[in-house]
């Protein structure tokens, strides 16, 4: 066996192993389909659906888009086909896939919440839930749960319960806001609550406005940041967070290469998810993963979970 072959690149989160600690972020790969001939999906270790919400949404208004300095603004506003749309068309295409399908979770309230969950109890080839509670492109809902640690726990603890007698039970995973004076307490609240693991970051609030026509570029005025101009902050909400809770912490936000998911491996998350670097380069996640297990040939890391112990 090569050294290359005996590298452990499994992570766990609650009773679910994931082969690698590569993922792609909900709402940058639809459902994988438009990525079919681009991406192995297969060889991912996670796939994060696009959000689903309990009936279908159209989303905001257009212009959705705005290009930033290393970034984009989006108000996409979790545009989606609804439960029963996701679950007959879908999820059987998500169900043949070999890596962990992880469907992220939003609607308006709290109930919303539970109805997408206790509907997916009874599909099988789900791995697990991420809980959208940081959208910050929708008047109800989203970022009015993620910032307010009481109601993220909770909601937390309303989902668990609505989670049926399977054995194990689906990780939840909750997704946070960077847009919050602490995120430690956030995900203090989710753990609480019942979580097995928080992911960070959501996109951070944004606004870019056109001087000659004097009018904001995005219809909703504000919108959501991503890419690489968010990734510092990314980076500083998995350290506060995973010094905060014991469960793991899964990082994203900017990363487009692998010393940017090195970045948030050694900030002490245990998985990394790639969303916006994904419109402009579909094979991002593949180079990831062949520069972390470079990185960790070279530094002598048996286990990609010891990672987390060598910052210095
Ligand atoms: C176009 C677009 C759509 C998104 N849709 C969702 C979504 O449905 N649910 C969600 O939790 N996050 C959504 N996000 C946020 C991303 O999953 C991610 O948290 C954020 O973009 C930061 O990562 P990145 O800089 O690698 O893109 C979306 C981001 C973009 C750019």
């Amino acid at each position: 066996m090569s050294v290359s072959e005996a590298l452990d690149m499994s992570v766990r989160v609650g009773g679910l192993v994931m082969r690698n600690p590569v993922g792609v972020a909900s709402g940058a790969f639809g459902y994988g389909e438009e990525y079919e001939s681009l991406v192995d999906i297969d060889a991912l270790g996670a796939l994060y659906t696009k959000a689903v919400t309990p009936e279908p949404r159209a989303g905001n208004p257009a212009p959705r888009l705005a290009d930033t300095p290393a970034g984009m603004l989006n108000s996409i506003g979790l545009a989606n086909p609804g439960l029963d749309s996701f679950v007959a068309d879908k999820l059987p295409g998500l169900r043949a896939r070999r890596c962990a399908v992880i469907v992220n979770v939003a609607g308006k309230t709290e109930g919303d919440y539970i109805r997408v969950v206790e509907r997916l109890e009874a599909e099988d080839g789900i791995a697990g839930y991420e809980i959208n509670v940081s959208c910050p492109n929708v008047a109800h809902g989203g970022l009015a749960f993620g910032t307010d640690p009481a109601q993220v726990e909770r909601l937390v603890r309303a989902i668990r319960g609505a989670q049926g007698a399977r054995s194990p039970r689906r990780p939840v995973i909750v997704k946070l806001t960077p847009n919050v004076a602490d995120i430690a307490s956030i995900a203090k609240a989710a753990e609480a609550g019942g979580a097995d693991a928080v992911s960070c970051i959501n996109t951070l609030v944004g606004m870019v406005i056109d001087v000659k026509a004097r009018r904001t570029v995005l219809a909703m005025r504000t919108g959501g940041l991503s890419g690489p101009a968010v990734r510092p902050v990314g980076v500083a909400c998995v350290y506060k967070a995973s010094r905060a809770v014991s469960i793991p912490v899964i990082g994203l936000g900017g990363i487009s290469d692998a010393d940017d998911a090195l970045q948030y491996l050694l900030a002490g998350a245990v998985a990394v998810q790639v969303g916006t670097a994904l419109f402009a380069r579909p094979e991002t996640p593949s180079e990831i993963l062949a520069g972390v297990r470079a990185f960790m040939e070279k530094e002598g890391v048996a286990r990609v979970g010891d990672i987390r112990k060598m910052l210095a």
